[in-house]
């Protein structure tokens, strides 16, 4: 099949810089080294149990075995974070990294040159879908290192990552799916790009992706419904009640367990994500991390026409305290999002006046 009607992920990000005439071609190359890291994390997803990669990562491997989060490390979670570090540490353009599988920043090594830009990174999300086959991913946000930094090449704290997802200069994620995508934003739209096996190049297969505004699919973990907060209740239960209750259409339900599964999907056909904040555990304001999950997909999301929020604020408002933070996030359809932004802004019925039958019918009975 003729691959010259297309435009390489090169050949695109050379297009892009062309708006930019000043710009010295230090972020192209820090998106083709992060391109290679996904192409490398693909291909050893690839291999399964043939490659001897699946399972948990174990003290045999000459490493620890659960991560900052408390979650036992998969040893493709261990490779991938490793793919990621060794090939972006050298090229110059950073100034640290932050990953998921790293507790504090990382600091680029001193044989290397130091760069003005950050990049924070979650190499292998949906780590319960590794070892059954299902589709993975990784999610990357690229900002830029404060100046005092930049200037004088110091090691990074914690709080240089603290700055809000408004801020990211280009955000993505890779899909480790039937086919592999990169689906990427530098804030002038979002496109999409299939991994060629045969030349090993990410070709555009989805130039300037839009997500619909209006869905009927919603994907929530409904196991936790008890732990909701009530407009997360009431959203999922009137989208439950479909054409017999408030919203007057039926609604399909999805959950892969897998956000860049998920969000794929929703990139491609519209629906809404809903992972909320609730009070299954008062120490956790929700399940998903701000800086490396819900920044760089809220990015995504809006640049693709849709919405994402904290459930009350747009994502990319909220001023991050910590590298690891979790939040409450809901993606997707701008006008469903809207519908449960409003929720949350109505004031909650007092629990007397919930309407009996409506209690009776719901999946949140109390
Ligand atoms: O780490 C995040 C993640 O794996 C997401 O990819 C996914 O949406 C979520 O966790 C699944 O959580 P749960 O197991 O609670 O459904």
């Amino acid at each position: 099949m003729p691959i010259t009607h297309r435009l390489t992920l090169t050949q695109y990000l050379i297009q892009e810089r062309r708006r930019y005439p000043n710009s010295k071609g230090e972020f192209n190359a820090l998106i083709l080294d992060v391109a290679l890291a996904c192409k490398a994390i693909a291909r050893t997803v690839a291999f399964g149990e043939l490659g001897g990669v699946l399972g948990n990562h174990s003290a045999d491997d000459g490493d620890k075995t659960i991560n900052v989060q408390g979650e036992v490390q998969k040893k493709l979670d261990v490779m991938s974070n490793n793919y990621f570090i060794r090939l972006n540490e050298w090229g110059g353009h950073l100034a640290g990294m932050a990953s998921e599988e790293e507790e504090l920043p990382y600091q680029i090594p001193a044989q290397y040159p130091r760069g003005k830009y950050l990049l924070v990174f979650d190499p292998l999300d949906g780590s319960s879908n590794i070892d059954v086959n299902v589709s993975i991913g990784s999610i990357f946000s690229i900002l830029r290192a404060p100046e005092d930094a930049i200037a004088s090449g110091r090691d990074l704290v914690e709080a240089d990552f603290f700055q809000v997802g408004a801020k990211q200069v280009a955000a993505g994620y890779a899909l480790y799916g039937p086919t592999t995508m990169l689906i990427l934003t530098l804030g002038n739209g979002v496109s999409g790009f299939t991994l060629d096996p045969t030349v090993g190049e990410f070709m555009q297969t989805h130039p300037n992706i839009k997500i619909p505004e209006d869905t009927n699919e919603f994907a929530i973990n409904a196991s936790n419904s008890r732990f909701w907060e009530y407009p997360i209740k009431r959203y999922v239960d009137e989208c439950l009640a479909g054409k017999t209750g408030a919203r007057g259409r039926d609604f399909n339900m999805r959950w892969i367990a897998s956000m860049v599964a998920e969000a794929h999907r929703i990139m491609m056909r519209g629906g809404v994500f809903l992972y909320p904040r609730d009070n299954k555990d008062p120490n956790m304001a929700g399940r998903l991390r701000l800086l490396y999950e819900a920044n760089p997909m809220g990015f995504l999301v809006e640049q693709a026409g849709g919405r994402a929020s904290t459930g009350s604020e747009p994502i990319l408002n909220v001023q991050p305290t910590g590298l690891h933070q979790r939040i409450g996030f809901v993606f997707g359809s701008k006008n469903e999002v809207e519908c449960i932004e409003r929720y949350h802004a109505e004031p909650a019925p007092k629990k007397d006046d919930i309407n009996p039958l409506f209690a009776e019918r719901s999946l949140f009975r109390d």
